[in-house]
């Protein structure tokens, strides 16, 4: 496995293309795939997790057509001047084949999950597996409502991967769910295709809402009022042009990097800024951060806009806590923000956050672990953790280690990030998992780390 050296960084300077949106990404193949002609979608992320969603598609019978898989740089314009492309022959509703082999989904839950809500009402029956990390995360949130449609579902015990999925005629139902999830949401929603009539979900606490902004692009009837959104069955998707917003949720490293660095200037170009994405932003500033957003656009129903990230001569990041209904809110990058703790005034509190021991890893134990490799002062909680800030540890800062994300992609990024401004080098075992949503994340994070 390869170990990626980070040695410490003085700021962060230039500016960075990130390259488009995974959840996105994910729901504009799914839905060009069960549309009618050929949609084009630019811009679509280079991630593994991606990848997976094409290849499972692939083996569904639709015809791909991508320039993302070979590109060498990021961003949303490759060498030659063009973005990454990805064109789908749409098959419709019903034109899915049966695949001839058990589908992959790689190390991502979005393609299971959502995968799983769109064949529980096909013809035919599939199977879907995973890495070993997928493997262990729970599919019975997906399974349960998709059984009160009248999905025949069944896993490994204790609702594991792989999922044999038995197409059967579906039902509308109303939904309430229980965890605050836009995967079990998305799913519900996909399912709903396929039923007769109009499914509804509810949700706890509103989740980030592409699936249904993408629904709507392709041509189905979606309403959404407060925290229900409601889906017609058999609706006629048309293909469609569409274009990817840069990920937040990537760019969040570097926001991060730039505003823990003083003297820092960065330039964020092209990242989606949808407002069920974007507390982080609300977060950072709140912290002290400094961050202009300019150049507001939608795009194929999706806010974008570009960013510039600064930092004064003696940075001052006052820390906080998050709890409630922010969590779902920043899911993605609570492992960012914990690993932040030791450059602000008063560490970062994170609770009410159980749901990040079933992502990727268990990204409590997991960041805690290294964090304290790195000698921070880290609480653990079953339902987050705490990370002391310089007031309780005296100013002592992070030191360089060997750190292990345990092939966990958000995690290896968090600790780059947390060793520029360590003392010493800090080499990050496994490092290439990255790739899972952020190929090319160390190439750009060396060309604005100034050292
Ligand atoms: C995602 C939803 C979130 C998030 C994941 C992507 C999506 O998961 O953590 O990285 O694309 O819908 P949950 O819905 O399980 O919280």
């Amino acid at each position: 496995m390869a170990r990626q050296a980070i040695s410490p960084a003085r700021s962060i300077s230039g500016s960075i293309v990130v390259p488009g949106d995974k959840s996105i990404s994910h729901r504009l193949a799914i839905l060009a795939a069960l549309a009618e002609g050929t949609s084009e979608i630019r811009n679509y992320s280079p991630a593994a997790d991606c990848r997976s969603t094409l290849d499972c598609l692939r083996r569904l019978g639709i015809a791909i057509e991508s320039d993302a898989k070979g590109r060498k740089r990021t961003g949303q314009v490759d060498d030659a001047g063009n973005t990454p492309r990805v064109e789908i022959q749409g098959a419709g509703l019903r034109g899915w084949r049966k695949p001839g082999r058990t589908l992959d989904a790689g190390n991502s839950g979005t393609t299971m999950r959502l995968l799983t809500g769109a064949l529980a009402g096909q013809s035919f029956s599939s199977k879907i597996t995973g890495d070993a990390s997928l493997r262990s995360r729970p599919m019975g949130r997906v399974m349960d409502p998709l059984a009160l449609m009248g999905a025949s579902i069944s896993a490994r015990e204790g609702g594991l991967a792989p999922l044999e999925i038995t197409g059967s005629p579906l039902n509308a139902i109303e939904y309430t769910v229980p965890v605050a999830s836009a995967q079990v949401k998305s799913a519900v929603l996909l399912a709903g295709l396929f039923a007769a009539g109009t499914t509804a979900v509810i949700e706890p606490v509103r989740t980030r809402d592409h699936t249904e902004i993408a629904l709507a692009e392709f041509g189905a009837a979606v309403r959404r009022g407060g925290n229900r959104i409601e889906v017609a069955g058999d609706p006629r998707l048309e293909g469609h042009h569409t274009i990817v917003p840069g990920d937040l949720s990537s760019t969040v490293f570097f926001m991060a990097a730039a505003s823990i660095l003083p003297g820092s200037k960065l330039m964020l170009l092209g990242v989606g800024l949808n407002p069920t994405r974007s507390a982080i932003l609300d977060f950072l500033v709140q912290m002290g951060a400094s961050i202009r957003v300019t150049e507001l656009a939608v795009q194929s129903g999706e806010l974008g806009g570009d960013a510039e990230v600064t930092s004064g001569r003696s940075v001052a990041l006052r820390g906080g806590r998050i709890a409630g209904a922010d969590v779902a809110r920043l899911i993605d990058e609570l492992p960012m923000l914990a690993a932040m703790g030791p450059y602000t005034e008063q560490g970062v509190e994170i609770r009410d956050a159980g749901e990040l021991r079933v992502k990727e890893s268990d990204r409590i134990a997991v960041l805690a672990e290294n964090l304290r490799r790195m000698s921070a002062s880290v609480e653990e909680y079953p339902d987050g953790m705490r990370v002391a800030g310089r007031k309780d540890t005296r100013g002592a800062g992070l030191r360089g280690a060997d750190v292990d994300p345990r092939g966990d992609h958000r995690l290896a990024m968090a600790l780059a990030v947390a060793a520029l401004g360590a003392r010493g080098e800090t080499r990050i075992r496994g490092a290439e998992c990255v790739a899972v949503s952020y190929p090319t994340f160390f190439q750009d994070l060396n060309s604005v780390a100034q050292r």
